[in-house]
């Protein structure tokens, strides 16, 4: 049973249906501001956070995201786990439009973001181990809540984390598939890792929105994007509202 839980919404999530705000937190980190207020509020029965990882309304590319400030506070307001809902393109197979995925590897194309609590000014240079970055019971109780609920999820797979705010070319998109990952996202990194710096729990549900770069005919459109966004968002709220329900304690 996790006592508290934040939930950090991604593109298509700004806001959580359902979620009855009680308090907004505006919360100062040693690291800059966090993308918005950290919402405090009831799901189903239970006290949640909930924050939007690009801000409310959507305003914050994922290269400016202020992931260090955003777990940071987390971390402040009481949150000892983290669900990170975001929105992949899918590049091997198992992975059309609308899948969902639980992914249980990463890979780090990203460049140039702060990705460390450690950097080793005020805090003594830590190496974390990042061998399996995402927290398995958190992972597997992902699973059996999406199960309860008849939401078809891939249980595991490599989330390849660029840097945006482009997609990808196709040859990137090749090079990552023959390096073994299923799905691509902006968001994943260092969002994972700071997580576990911070000794959260962290686990991703992902939905993917479009094939990856090359994947299809033509090119990647916002309207495929957008289409893939309002009809999966239902079957994550229904998986995060039978999640609460069974593994977050009634506040
Ligand atoms: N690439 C990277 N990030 C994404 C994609 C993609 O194709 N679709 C949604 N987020």
């Amino acid at each position: 049973m996790s006592d508290t839980l934040a939930i950090i919404g991604g593109t298509g999530l700004t806001r959580l249906p359902g979620l009855r705000i009680r308090d907004a937190h505006d919360i100062q980190t040693p690291y800059g501001s966090p993308s918005g207020s950290v919402l405090e509020g009831v799901f189903g029965d239970s006290r949640i956070f909930f924050l939007a990882r690009h801000g409310h309304p959507h305003r914050i590319p994922p290269h400016q995201v202020n992931y260090r400030a955003n777990i940071w506070a987390l971390r402040h307001i009481g949150a000892r786990d983290i669900i990170s809902v975001n929105a992949v393109g899918g590049i091997n197979r198992s992975m059309p439009t609308r899948a969902l995925c639980i992914p249980d590897q990463i890979i780090d194309y990203t460049h140039g973001r702060e990705s460390t609590f450690y950097d080793g000014v005020d805090s003594p240079v830590v190496h974390v181990d990042f061998s399996y970055p995402y927290t398995e019971v958190l992972r597997s109780q992902l699973l059996v809540a999406a199960k309860a609920v008849k939401v078809p999820v891939v249980n595991g797979g490599v989330y390849g984390a660029t840097q945006g705010p482009r997609l990808e070319t196709a040859a990137e998109i090749a090079r990552m598939e023959r390096d073994g990952c299923d799905i691509v996202g902006m968001t994943g990194m260092p969002e994972a890792v700071l997580a576990r710096e911070a000794k959260m729990g962290y686990a991703c549900l992902s939905l993917v929105v479009n094939p990856a770069a090359g994947k299809a005919k033509g090119v990647i459109t916002i309207k495929e994007i957008d289409r893939a966004l309002e009809g999966g968002m239902e079957d994550i709220r229904k998986i995060l509202v039978s999640y609460v329900e069974r593994f977050v304690v009634g506040h």
